[in-house]
């Protein structure tokens, strides 16, 4: 055990020492992996302290003579993290000092990352040298797939409650809601049946909203709850809900995962909400650029342009056109 006077010395140094994240530029890290490791951090939005805390190790009497200091902590995760090099000397020392830090600390929560291991698990989240090449146009992750996993269980839960005792009918519409309606559907603790519907924009003499894919069955006097991925401007959702009224369902609610209000032009109630957002590119996890992204496991935000400028939507007439023209045999 340390004595009092090694302990204040011990925290003394904690208070010099520590780093937060968020701050990258202001750390002076000790090697360029641990910048890089900090700035991926930082890019799936996943809190750090750098080096905030040394622990003692060993002892001459009174003077501690060694210690360790893990790389990171990740506060959320309540963990420390160790990098490694694939230099075998360092790793033998580094697996020494860990095992005898958890004899001392075993409540401590503490993990060695290999380089391997380390691009493992960027690839997981779709990044690194492993992942595949979509992630190079992202910005950052704005919505983690951890945060997803949180909000899209609470969703679930709470239209369990509030649907209890009826079978309610789940109304998507394709192509972006497939990944929040598969995981949605199965955190709702109720007997319920999936509809799906597609659309198209379409220009010419009446421009709107036109559904090329209905639905299957017969919704009237059942709850529909009607799940979307994102409400914009809210054209298509007001052009839906109009047209499932008309097919007199007992209820009619709204799911939306992402609600972007800064951009809304038809105001309409939303019963679930994931996450508002702002005005900002997103893709991911069923949002799409030009049909590309929507498998990514996160929601990020587009890099912008290479001259700066904002990536922007496809225009409602463009996408029109663009699906016209798929839909024409010519
Ligand atoms: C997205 C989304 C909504 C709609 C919302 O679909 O799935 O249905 O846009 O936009 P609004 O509120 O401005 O009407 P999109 O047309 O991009 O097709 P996709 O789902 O196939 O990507």
């Amino acid at each position: 055990m340390a004595t009092v006077s090694q302990e204040r010395a011990t925290r003394r140094r904690q208070r010099r020492a520590p780093q937060k994240g968020t701050k990258r530029s202001k750390v002076a890290f000790a090697h360029p992996s641990e910048a890089e490791f900090a700035r991926i951090l930082d890019f799936y939005g996943v809190r750090w302290e750098y080096e905030p805390r040394s622990f003692p190790l060993r002892w001459e009497g009174e003077r501690i003579v060694e210690m360790f200091t893990p790389d990171f902590y990740l506060p959320e995760l309540d963990l420390y993290i160790e990098l490694t090099t694939l230099k075998q000397s360092l790793v033998t020392e580094k697996n020494r000092k860990l095992r005898h830090l958890r004899e001392l600390h075993p409540d401590i929560n503490v993990m060695l990352l290999y380089k391997r291991d380390y691009h493992r698990l960027l690839a997981k989240y779709g990044y690194g040298p492993l992942a595949h090449e979509d992630v190079r146009g992202i910005e950052r992750v704005l919505i983690t797939v951890d945060e997803l996993e949180r909000r899209i269980t609470e969703l679930g839960q709470q239209i369990s409650q509030d649907y209890a005792g009826t079978e309610p009918v789940l109304i998507g519409v394709l192509k972006g809601v497939i990944p929040f309606m598969s995981d949605l559907m199965r955190h709702i603790a109720l007997p319920l049946s999936v509809e799906l519907m597609s659309v198209s924009y379409y220009t010419g003499d009446a421009e709107g909203v036109r559904i090329t894919k209905d639905l299957d069955r017969d919704i009237a006097g059942s709850h529909v709850l009607m799940v979307e991925d994102i409400v914009d401007t809210g054209m298509t959702l007001n052009y839906l809900l109009h047209y499932l009224r008309t097919r007199r369902p007992a209820s009619l609610k709204v799911c939306t995962l992402l609600d972007k209000r800064a951009r809304r032009l038809v105001d309409l109630p939303l019963e679930y909400v994931g996450f508002e957002v702002g005005d900002e590119f997103l893709v991911g996890y069923g949002l799409d650029y030009l049909e590309k992204y929507r498998n990514l496991p996160f929601i990020g935000i587009l890099k912008p342009e290479q001259d700066g400028r904002k990536p922007r939507r496809p225009s409602r007439r463009a996408r029109g056109k663009r699906m016209e023209k798929k839909e024409s045999p010519k």
